[in-house]
């Protein structure tokens, strides 16, 4: 009780775990809130998850609760997990891909993660887990970050190819991305450009700070 009033004046940090993927992961209590960052940036809850919580909006509540299976390629502690039950009260599948088992630990540990019955967590590089996958989503959340970097598989044509062919027809991407310069500025766009007729694109420039997210539904 104390660390979490005392959280309201400075954050209170209450795990430190090393990892060789994110260099290190702490939980900390921020303003009575647990959130989970790695050294530079944050991973879970606090904005990251205001950030997709509106990605999520702009999809359409309503619209998610019909989906039958969703795939979270990014797992960490979990959060975006936490709204799509919690708060939207999404009943469908859930599967979660996650390439560092100590994020897991932490998220299960702290976060409730293990709690969410309709989700199976997949252990694996998000990259080989798409290459083998063989079922179809009707919604696929990419939130990929190794620490404040996004790999550059992410924006190859071979990964965009090979996600816009595990999603349904009249499903949606959910791809949140960072643009601290010019270069990332570009390589969005360049992103964006990659999509066909098939596909109705929107960027969300600016939804916290440096954070930019698409959103893509595939139309045909
Ligand atoms: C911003 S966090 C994800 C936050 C999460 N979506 C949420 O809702 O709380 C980014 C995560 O991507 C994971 N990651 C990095 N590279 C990956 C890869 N190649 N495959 C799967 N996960 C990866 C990191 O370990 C980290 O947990």
């Amino acid at each position: 009780m104390f660390k979490k009033i005392l959280s309201f004046f400075v954050p209170v940090n209450l795990v430190r775990r090393d990892s060789h993927i994110s260099q290190k992961l702490e939980v900390t209590l921020n303003n009575g809130k647990l959130v989970l960052d790695s050294k530079n940036t944050n991973y879970s809850y606090g904005s990251l998850q205001r950030i997709l919580r509106k990605g999520l909006h702009y999809i359409g509540f309503d619209r998610i609760r019909k989906f039958e299976h969703v795939l979270v390629l990014g797992v960490a502690g979990g959060s975006v997990i936490k709204t799509l039950s919690d708060d939207i009260k999404y009943k469908g599948k859930i599967t979660g891909v996650e390439i560092d088992p100590k994020v897991i630990e932490l998220a299960n540990t702290y976060f409730g993660l293990a709690e969410v019955r309709n989700c199976t967590i997949v252990i694996e590089d998000a990259f080989e887990f798409v290459l083998k996958a063989k079922e179809k989503y009707d919604l696929i959340i990419i939130d990929i970050f190794k620490d404040a970097e996004m790999p550059g598989f992410l924006f190859e044509e071979f990964w965009i190819n090979s996600i816009n062919a595990l999603l349904n027809v009249n499903g949606f991407i959910l791809f949140n991305t960072m643009t601290l310069n010019k270069d990332h500025k570009d390589r969005n766009l360049a992103y964006k450009a990659a999509f066909n007729s098939d596909y109705s694109v929107r960027m969300y420039p600016k939804v916290e700070d440096h954070n930019e997210l698409f959103t893509i539904k595939k139309l045909r």
